[in-house]
């Protein structure tokens, strides 16, 4: 089939405000826009400004009150907590009122923050549409943090409740939410004032009045009680919610996303990029937590009316490396989006995909791959082993949807291993060189993208325009700065080749080392550290920590490395996944004082290095590589 890709690609860039105004109509408004885009409002203008909507009508009131009712809207699968639920629209519906009565009865009212605190069951999702539906602001913070980086985003969004429930569930242990919950509320200078939590059979939390009130029973009451929320007039403009997400420093950057803009968006994507209909299932193996859960397991497949899934497991070990396999056939799945990591542990785990032949995945038409670099090798052994379609597609957090991909909707472009293919409409994307000119075909440069962003993009920073401006607008005036970097070949394909800043990617998730190094130099012993990405052959990359103890420490070396791997996974959380500290005499350095970290990265990654010319001293970097030698990297 011959790709309509360049036509509608062509036809955006031609009148980007008519492309948008028709992708539009696909959305209830309750004040349909007379004006696509203001250029002088916001940081860089906004989308929808004199339009009225509410999200949470689109993603369910609208399907619950049609022909969708009865379908299923949102599916709870958990191996491990041997637990399956399947809700209709219109169950969702009642469910999701009778919370967001809840919350309006403790006082939540629009544009109040809430955050959700929770793991992979319905609930979490629930709370989402709930927060949507009267205009509060959510903010999730996936599970995997410890308790001071949920303080910090406390701090952040000053929320008036939190949403939670009393644990989630790792493979082989139980995570106690409440404790990790108390110790960033108190840590935290902003109180909320009420928490709901779930009490989950796998554990009881224990509860602390006046603040924290039971879920169950708050829901069981309004439901009772007859009490339902109604959906809420907002501005397209309203945020929906701030998802945080790893910055430059140890302070993370709230990424707000509005309603219309966002909605409009998503639900373009649906048809013409996933190639998914109403009705059918589509699948996003991620977290609610991160940008994709937010996309693709909640707002987007709602939005169109299809039925999305909710997976508290993992691709292997839950139980085993057919749990994928087993979902599709179980609910036939029309799409599958993960991160590459997720297929590199199932093939680390099962190289003949013996588990595939146990099931019947024929529904499955397309995976999706996103949240990191797919490496060639393991799309191709994707595309082997399950005989569909591939696709890669990147985007960021900042964006909410992919920058660029390849529309399986439109008709698939030719797929060439390495490159997420061409930029979605709304995108114009550039490669430029530090003095923001294009630089030619086949040459690397920072990947850019022309203002003004497309809807569903961040319009800001959380109370922040400041810091939005000087994080991604800065630099390359008149552009966005996506901070990776990567070419375009002579074809016009794009590659995404890594990040430009201190940010790296372990197993699809998004981490700061430079947020690392804090909490390394806050170890009483350290006087300086670095720390970088290694090669990794599972996870994409991994945090490898060095540090320079404080003349006169006399203690054992690998107690200390010990204190620090254990102090970072207490400070960031168990998903930081830092297991590797070392300590050097020196750190290598420029004559200007700058450490130089690409070198280290070239050391552990054994890689071909050469010292730099501006190096203060040579000698230093064979220290680094026999350090590591020594401690088995
Ligand atoms: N709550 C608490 N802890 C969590 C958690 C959560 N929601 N998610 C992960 N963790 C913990 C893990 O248990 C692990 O702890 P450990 O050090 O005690 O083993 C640690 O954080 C690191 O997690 P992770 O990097 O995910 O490794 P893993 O060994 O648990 O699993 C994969 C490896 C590849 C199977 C897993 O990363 C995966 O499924 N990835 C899919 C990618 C994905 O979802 N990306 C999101 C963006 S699309
Ligand atoms: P996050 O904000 O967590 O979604 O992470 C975004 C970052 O992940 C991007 O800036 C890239 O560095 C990386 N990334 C995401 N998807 C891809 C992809 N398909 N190819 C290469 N890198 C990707």
């Amino acid at each position: 089939m011959s790709s309509r890709y360049q036509d509608v690609y062509g036809a955006w860039r031609a009148d980007p405000a008519a492309f948008w105004a028709q992708a539009a109509k696909e959305i209830d408004w309750i004040k349909p826009p007379t004006e696509i885009f203001d250029a002088q409002a916001g940081v860089y203008g906004r989308w929808f400004p004199d339009a009225t909507c509410n999200t949470c009508w689109n993603a369910v009131d609208r399907h619950a009150e049609g022909a969708r009712a009865d379908q299923p809207a949102l599916i709870y699968d958990s191996p491990v907590a041997d637990a399956k639920r399947v809700y209709t629209y219109a169950q969702l519906r009642d469910e999701v009122a009778a919370l967001a009565a809840v919350l309006q009865e403790f006082g939540v009212v629009k544009g109040d923050r809430v955050i959700v605190y929770m793991p992979m069951i319905a609930e979490a999702v629930m709370a989402m549409l709930a927060c949507a539906r009267i205009g509060a602001i959510h903010s999730v913070v996936f599970g995997g943090f410890a308790a001071k980086e949920l303080a910090t985003r406390i701090d952040d969004a000053t929320p008036k409740l939190i949403l939670t429930a009393s644990c989630g569930i790792e493979p082989g242990r139980i995570v106690k939410y409440k404790p990790l919950l108390d110790a960033a509320i108190d840590l935290s200078s902003a109180k909320p004032q009420t928490v709901l939590l779930l009490q989950r059979p796998q554990e009881t939390a224990h509860m602390a009045a006046p603040r924290d009130h039971d879920w169950a029973d708050c829901v069981a009451r309004a439901k009772q009680q007859g009490r339902k929320a109604d959906c809420v007039e907002l501005a397209a403009t309203d945020p929906l919610y701030i998802l945080y997400t790893s910055g430059t420093t140890g302070v993370p950057k709230g990424v707000v996303r509005d309603n219309g803009g966002h909605m409009v968006a998503l639900k373009w994507t649906m048809k013409n990029l996933y190639g998914v209909e109403p009705g059918e299932a589509f699948w996003a193996a991620s977290d609610v937590g991160w940008v994709v859960g937010h996309s693709y397991i909640v707002y987007a497949p709602l939005l169109h009316g299809a039925t999305t899934i909710v997976y508290e497991g993992k691709p292997i070990g839950t139980p085993d490396a057919g749990a994928f396999w087993r979902m599709v056939e179980e609910y036939k799945i029309a799409a599958l989006f993960t991160a590459p990591t997720a297929f590199r542990a199932i093939r680390k785990e099962d190289p003949e995909a013996r588990h595939l032949a146990r099931y019947d995945t024929s529904s499955l038409r397309t995976l999706f791959l996103a949240g990191e670099r797919a490496d060639p090798d393991t799309v191709a052994w994707a595309e082997q082993i399950l005989g569909v379609p591939v696709v890669d597609h990147w985007w960021q957090t900042e964006t909410g949807w992919c920058i660029v991909g390849n529309p399986v909707g439109l008709g698939m472009l030719d797929v060439k291993h390495g490159s997420p293919t061409a930029p979605m409409p709304g995108y114009d994307v550039q490669i430029v060189d530090e003095a923001a000119n294009p630089v030619p075909d086949g040459k690397m440069g920072s990947i850019v993208i022309k203002l003004p962003l497309p809807p569903g993009c961040l319009p800001t920073l959380w109370r922040n325009d400041e810091r939005m401006a000087d994080s991604y607008l800065a630099e390359f005036p008149g552009y966005y700065k996506t901070a990776d970097a990567g070419y375009r070949d002579h074809d016009g394909y794009l590659y995404i080749m890594g990040r430009t800043d201190d940010i790296i990617n372990v197993a699809g998730h998004r981490l700061s080392t430079g947020g690392m190094e804090e909490v390394l130099a806050s170890h009483p012993n350290v006087a300086e550290c670095a720390v970088i990405g290694m090669k990794d052959s599972l996870k994409g990359e991994a945090p490898l920590g060095f540090v320079v103890l404080k003349s006169g420490v006399d203690r054992d070396p690998a107690a200390i490395e010990k204190e620090i791997v254990a102090l970072v996974r207490d400070k960031i959380g168990p998903v930081a996944a830092f297991k590797t500290a070392v300590v050097v005499d020196r750190l290598p350095k420029t004559r200007s004082g700058k450490i130089l970290r690409g070198t280290m990265k070239k050391i552990a990654d054994h890689d071909d290095w050469t010292a730099p010319a501006t190096i203060d001293d040579p000698m230093i970097l064979d220290e680094i590589g026999r350090a590591l030698e020594k401690k088995g990297v």
